[in-house]
C-alpha cells in the first residue's frame, strides 16, 4: 500500500515512524515534510493547500491513503475534494469532512454544536462587528478575567484573556476591525474556567470511536508556564489526574455525546477528534475542539500505542472502528521541544543542528522545523526537535529527554526543563 501524509511538522514525522511499523506499506510519501520525514519517506514539494496537485500526485503515484495532520487543508476541503473527484474517490482518506472541520474551523459553530448536545463547556455569546455595544454590554455582565475568541481559525493566535474591562473592549474592537482578518468578523466571548487543562484524542469512522492515550501539553514558553504562547514546548503522556473516573466521565459527557452528535447531524467525520479539556474541580470541560492530532502531544501519544495504526487507518475508512480495540503502553512518554531563540517571536533560520547521530538509544527524535540544507539539517521553523522518551516513570523519561535535548545543538538552542513540573506531586 502507497500512503501520503499530508504536513511538515513533528507530529507528521511522529506519525511517519508509526505508519512504517505497518509492513505492508511499500511507499510513504510526506507532503511537504521536513529533514526527518525525509529518512523516514519521500517527501513531496507540495503545498498543504494545493489540493489539485496533491490529488495529480496521488494518482500518478498510485497513493491507496491519504493521512491529513494538520487542520488548515481539513477547514478548507481536502478531505471533499478527494472524495467527490472521480479520479481520487477510491482513496481511504483519514481525516474530517469541511462540514466536520467547522468544529476547529469555526468556535461559534463548535459551541452551538455543543448547546445542542448538551456537552459541558463554558457558557458563552457570539457576536458580529455590527453588535459591538451588545458584545461591550455581555462582557460587563461577566466577571474577569474576560475570554474573547476569533470565530474562524487564526493559527493558534486568536484568544485573548485579558483581566481589566478596558482591555478587553479594545480586544474586541481590534479583532472587529479585522485583527485576524475574517476570522475576526465573528468573536465568541465566554465564561472563563480555571482548571488544569488536558489534551484527549479519538479515532472515530463516525459511528464508533477508539480513545487514545490522553496528553498534556505545555504551551507558554517559560518555565513555570509563564510567558508567551508557542505551539507547544512540550508535553507528557498519561496524565496523572487524568484516573479512571475522570476519563468514564470525559467519555460518557464528551466523547461519545460528540460523535453521536455528528452522526445525528449528518456530519461525515473519518479521522481524528482532538478534545481540548479542562478540568474543574474533577469536572471534564470543553476548552476547544481540533479536528486532528495535537502537536506536541502526538509525539508522546503515538510511542504509548501498541497496535498497528495503518490497521485502525483502514477500518476507519471502512467504517468497522467498532470492531477494533487498541492496546497502550503503560509506560510515561516526554516529549521536550527545542526551539530557535527569539521563537514565538521573530528568530533566525538555516543554523545547523549537530548531534542528532549522537543521542541515545532511549531516545526518539522527531523533526518539527527542520530542513536538508547542503546535505545538512537546518533549522527551519519556531519548534525545531522534539525529544523523546519513554520509561516506567515519568521522572525518568524525562532524565532521558532532557540528556539528549543537551546532546543535540543548534546556535540560540531553547528549551523548558520543567515540562511535566506540575503534575509529578500528583504521582
Ligand atoms: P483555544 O484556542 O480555544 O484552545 O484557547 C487557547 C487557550 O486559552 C486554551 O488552551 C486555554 O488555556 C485558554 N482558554 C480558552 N478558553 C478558556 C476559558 N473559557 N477559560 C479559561 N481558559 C481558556
Ligand atoms: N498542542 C495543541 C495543538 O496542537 O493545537
Amino acid at each position: 500500500m502507497n500512503i501520503l501524509l499530508i504536513g511538515g511538522g513533528g507530529r507528521e514525522h511522529a506519525l511517519a515512524w508509526k505508519i512504517l511499523q505497518n509492513k505492508t506499506v511499500r511507499q510513504l510519501y510526506i507532503a511537504p515534510g521536513n529533514a526527518g520525514t525525509a529518512q523516514a519517506g519521500v517527501n513531496v514539494d507540495i503545498g498543504i493547500g494545493d489540493f489539485e496537485a496533491l490529488g495529480k500526485f496521488a494518482v500518478e503515484n498510485a497513493v491507496d491513503m491519504m493521512v491529513v495532520g494538520p487542520e488548515e487543508p481539513l477547514v478548507k476541503g481536502i478531505v471533499d475534494y478527494f472524495n467527490e473527484h472521480p479520479a481520487l474517490r477510491h482513496i481511504s482518506v483519514i481525516g474530517p469532512s469541511k462540514a466536520g472541520a467547522q468544529l476547529e474551523g469555526s468556535k461559534d459553530f463548535a459551541k452551538k454544536f455543543m448547546e445542542r448536545h448538551r456537552i459541558p463547556t463554558a457558557a458563552y455569546r457570539t457576536f458580529r462587528a455590527e453588535e459591538e455595544t451588545d458584545a461591550q454590554n455581555f462582557i460587563r455582565s461577566l466577571p474577569s478575567p474576560y475570554v474573547l475568541k476569533a470565530d474562524g481559525l487564526a493559527a493558534g493566535k486568536g484568544v485573548a484573556i485579558v483581566s481589566s474591562l478596558e482591555d478587553a473592549f479594545r480586544e474586541l474592537h481590534e479583532m472587529f476591525s479585522g485583527k485576524f482578518g475574517a476570522a475576526s468578523s465573528r468573536v465568541v466571548i465566554e465564561e472563563f474556567l480555571s482548571g488544569v487543562e488536558l489534551s484527549v484524542f479519538a479515532l472515530t469512522d463516525g459511528k464508533d470511536y477508539l480513545m487514545l492515550p490522553e496528553a498534556k501539553d505545555y504551551k507558554r514558553i517559560g518555565e513555570g508556564d509563564t510567558g508567551l504562547n508557542t505551539g507547544g514546548m512540550g508535553a507528557v503522556s498519561p496524565v496523572p489526574f487524568a484516573d479512571k473516573t475522570f476519563m468514564e466521565k470525559v467519555e460518557s459527557r464528551i466523547v461519545r455525546p460528540t460523535v453521536e452528535g455528528l452522526r445525528k447531524d449528518g456530519i461525515p467525520y473519518r479521522g481524528f477528534i482532538f478534545f481540548g479539556l479542562i478540568n474543574v474541580g474533577g469536572e471534564p470541560m470543553v476548552i476547544e475542539y481540533n479536528v486532528r492530532l495535537g502537536d506536541p502531544e502526538t509525539e508522546a501519544v503515538l510511542p504509548r500505542i501498541r497496535t498497528d495504526i495503518v490497521e485502525l487507518f483502514q477500518a476507519v475508512a471502512t467504517g468497522k472502528i467498532g470492531d477494533k480495540s487498541i492496546r497502550i503502553r503503560p509506560q510515561t512518554a516526554t516529549t521536550v521541544m527545542l526551539v530557535s531563540g527569539g521563537y514565538p517571536g521573530a528568530y533566525e533560520k538555516e543554523k545547523v543542528i549537530t548531534g542528532l547521530d549522537k543521542v541515545d538509544g532511549d531516545c526518539m527524535i522527531f523533526h518539527a522545523g527542520t530542513a536538508l540544507k547542503d546535505n545538512r539539517t537546518v533549522t527551519a521553523g519556531g519548534r525545531v526537535i522534539a525529544v523523546n522518551a519513554l520509561a516506567e516513570s515519568m521522572e525518568a523519561a524525562l532524565t532521558v529527554s532532557k540528556r539528549n535535548a543537551d546532546i543535540i545543538c543548534f546556535e540560540g538552542k531553547y528549551y523548558r526543563r520543567d515540562i511535566g513540573f506540575d503534575l509529578k506531586t500528583e504521582i
